[in-house]
């Protein structure tokens, strides 16, 4: 095979791809009526509130402490745990027991009104 035949062959898909350019498989546009992510987010864009924002610097500044290797072998460990304790009769047993204890709170939630209202 020559030269030039090779280059063809190699050139050919790059050649192709230049006078094709496909659209970005990854990202659509965003449709012509966004006006941002924000307003977009209607009342949940509200809670970013500067105080909020703080708030979650604080909680992710103080969360990157707790990620020590102690603490992730100890998560680990709850984990691997916890596991094994979600077995499907565990489960099932506990739905079980919330169904049954639901009916429940509501006379616990009068018991304790009338307790208070009694103080
Ligand atoms: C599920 O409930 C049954 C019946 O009360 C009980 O015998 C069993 O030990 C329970 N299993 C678990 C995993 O809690």
């Amino acid at each position: 095979m020559r030269v030039t035949s090779l280059l063809t062959v190699f050139m050919a898909p790059l050649a192709i791809a230049v006078a094709a350019p496909q659209p970005n498989p990854v990202a659509a546009a965003a449709p012509a009526s966004t006006t941002g992510l924000l307003s977009e987010l209607g009342d949940l864009g509200s809670l970013l509130s500067q105080d909020n924002i703080n708030s979650l610097n604080t909680i992710i500044k103080n969360g990157g402490k707790l990620l020590s290797d102690s603490n992730l072998n100890t998560l680990q460990s709850i984990l691997t745990n916890a596991d094994s304790l979600l077995t499907k009769e565990f489960v099932d047993n506990t739905t079980t027991l919330i169904g049954e204890a639901t009916p429940l709170l509501g006379d616990v939630s009068k018991l304790l009104g009338s307790l208070l209202g009694s103080l």
